[in-house]
């Protein structure tokens, strides 16, 4: 399973900047790996630009409903917009609104759906989305739909294309090459100004994703070789997080 982060396939610091060449150099990694993989992507400036805007967040609460609307048409028109990339690139995107999948179907029946769909060579794409809780409205983090879905797809390994080149220690630049999902949940780490919790809800959801027993892999959007290194399960410059 692969996790595109929105500050990787669009420019965050420009509403609406979707990034056609870094798609485009990930997808023909997918597509060479060899592996079955599912896609899931990040809102950067689509999703989070316009979510903020109408007040909705990562806790449930009142929201407009115009803002709801809008928040899920730009995640849809990114994620048309990266799908169509895949497409030039010899990948044949099925993509997929995880909240309705997940909040219909249940975790076991969407497990042996994405198999369905990855064994007839189709590659699942999914998102970060805007979901209605008891309490509200919320957006729902495409990190914390890569668990979901990691819990039950128990895939071989997650890699979660960044930004920045793996996990940094604490106010330095320096690469850490191994975590333990312990030592994960110890880290300090900035939140940011992400919608939906940045870096520190990252690494959370890899330390459960590890706990469960498969590997999370931080590594750049940016390094293709890398990217597709991470992909393969082979020895990459980034970061392992491991149970
Ligand atoms: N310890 C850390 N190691 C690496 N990046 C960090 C760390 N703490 C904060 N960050 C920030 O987290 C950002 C990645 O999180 P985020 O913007 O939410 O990515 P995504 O769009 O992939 O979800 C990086 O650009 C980096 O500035
Ligand atoms: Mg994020």
């Amino acid at each position: 399973m692969a996790k595109l982060g929105g500050s990787v396939i669009t420019d965050k610091s420009k509403p609406f900047s979707y990034r056609p060449d870094v798609v485009s150099a990930l997808s023909e990694e997918i597509a060479s790996s060899d592996q079955k993989v599912v896609v899931v992507h990040g809102g950067g400036s689509f999703g989070h630009v316009v979510a903020k805007q109408h007040g909705i967040g990562t806790d449930a609460g009142e929201a407009p409903a115009v803002g709801v609307a809008q928040t899920r048409g730009a995640m849809y028109e990114l994620n048309r917009m990266v799908c169509k990339t895949m497409l030039e690139f010899k990948l044949c995107p099925y993509p997929f609104s995880p909240y309705d999948a997940i909040s219909r179907a249940g975790g076991a029946s969407v497990s042996s759906w994405l198999k369905g769909l990855l064994k007839e060579g189709l590659t699942p794409v999914t998102f970060g989305d805007v979901g209605l809780a008891p309490s509200g409205f919320r957006v729902i983090s495409g990190d914390v739909i890569v668990q979901e879905l990691a819990k039950t797809l128990e895939p071989e390994r997650v890699v979660f294309a960044l930004d920045v080149d793996g996990v940094y220690e604490e106010n330095t630049r320096v690469i850490i090459p191994e975590l333990t999902a312990a030592k994960v949940r110890r880290m300090k780490v900035h939140e940011g100004d992400d919608a939906t919790g940045g870096m520190r809800l990252k690494l959370d959801m890899a330390a459960k994703i590890a706990a469960g027993g498969t590997s999370a892999y931080f590594v750049s959007g940016y390094r293709r070789n890398e990217f597709s290194k991470a992909l393969r399960g082979l020895d990459f410059y980034g970061t392992v997080v491991r149970s």
